[in-house]
């Protein structure tokens, strides 16, 4: 009889001990997502036109934003900022300003609940000595000739990125390049170091692309911090010596892109004859022989 019972006692204490441990990791799971969650979708979507602590990028430091405004606000802006813009909210209008006419559009997946995530999370940030949001420390060091150099080859592709990133040539141009020209599918990038205000705008864009195409590529083959400031610098230098666009290296390249549809079409249709007649051929001959 006592057997019974202690071996019911220790079931029932096993019992109590994973319910436990499960509502442990249950515990340990949601709070690490729910504190995780918000800081990833920042680094992909806020920090490259935002820092907390590290001064103004595109748009305003964010550091003690809740002490400029209230949450109210704030929640609505994220939500919608454009819509605010638009209907003259004279605190927009003056952020507008200082951010010399650069927009902020809402976020992709933006809702009330998320909001409110990230603005706990950058109260939480704003209080720390240094927020892991205050921007990548990219050198002050003048840029020299080999930064400029070492930047061509990484755009180039003649480095190959030390993350294994595609390199930047598969879809970008710039006016300097000679022959047929990078690739067309992203923008030409000889004027990026001036649309992205210099050095600490274009590093920090570098840094996480929002770009719809680049984003889900480059989270995954981040370009290093030590790659940034010669790829700025390359792109500084384009900025700077402003050739204009190179329209042979545009029209060859449509020719190119002609030639080869040509020869593409001429392809396929060999193989599709071959095919063809592949089927037709022993069909034919066996209504012959029947
Ligand atoms: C393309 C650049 C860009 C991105 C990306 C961006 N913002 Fe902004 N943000 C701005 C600019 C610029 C302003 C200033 C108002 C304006 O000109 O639209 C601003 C203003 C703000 C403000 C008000 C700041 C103040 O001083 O009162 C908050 C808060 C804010 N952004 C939060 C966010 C959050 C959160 C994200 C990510 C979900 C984000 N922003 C993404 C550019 C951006
Ligand atoms: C798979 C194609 C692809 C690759 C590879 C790629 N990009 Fe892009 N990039 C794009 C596209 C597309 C855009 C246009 C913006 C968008 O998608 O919203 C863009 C935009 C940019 C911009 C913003 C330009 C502006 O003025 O707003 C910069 C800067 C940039 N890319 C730099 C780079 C660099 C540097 C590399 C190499 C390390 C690179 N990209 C590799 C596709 C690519």
């Amino acid at each position: 009889m006592p057997k019974v019972t202690s071996k019911k006692c220790i079931t029932g204490i096993n019992w109590a001990a994973s319910i436990l441990t499960s509502v442990f990791f249950l515990l340990l799971i949601c709070t690490s997502v729910s504190a995780q969650v918000p800081a990833d979708y920042f680094k992909q979507n806020c920090a490259s036109c935002h820092t907390i602590g590290g001064g103004r990028l595109t748009g305003p430091d964010l550091k003690n934003v809740s002490e400029r405004q209230s949450r109210d606000w704030l929640v609505n802006w994220t939500l919608d900022p454009e819509g605010i813009l638009k209907s003259g909210d004279p605190y927009a209008v003056k952020l507008q300003k200082e951010a010399r006419g650069a927009v902020m559009t809402r976020s992709p997946g933006m809702t009330r609940v998320l909001s409110a995530a990230l603005l706990d999370l950058i109260d939480a940030e704003s209080k720390l000595e240094k927020s892991q949001f205050a921007g990548t420390q990219i050198s002050d060091r003048p840029l020299l000739a080999e930064d400029i150099e070492e930047g061509r080859m990484l755009f180039m592709g003649a480095t190959r990125l030390k993350n294994n990133g595609p390199s930047c040539i598969g879809c970008h141009t710039v006016n300097s390049m000679k022959g047929l020209g990078g690739g067309r599918l992203g923008l030409n990038l000889t004027r990026a170091y001036a649309r992205l205000e210099g050095r600490k705008g274009l590093s920090a864009w570098l840094v996480s692309p929002p770009s719809l195409m680049m984003n889900p590529i480059f989270k995954k083959y981040p370009i290093d911090e030590e790659e940034v400031l010669p790829l700025v610098a390359f792109l500084k230098n384009e900025t700077e010596i402003d050739e204009p666009e190179n329209k042979t290296a545009m029209i060859n390249f449509l020719l190119y892109g002609m030639g080869g549809a040509v020869v593409l079409l001429v392809i396929f249709d060999l193989l599709w004859n071959k095919r063809f007649r592949g089927v037709r051929q022993p069909m034919v001959k066996e209504s012959y022989h029947s």
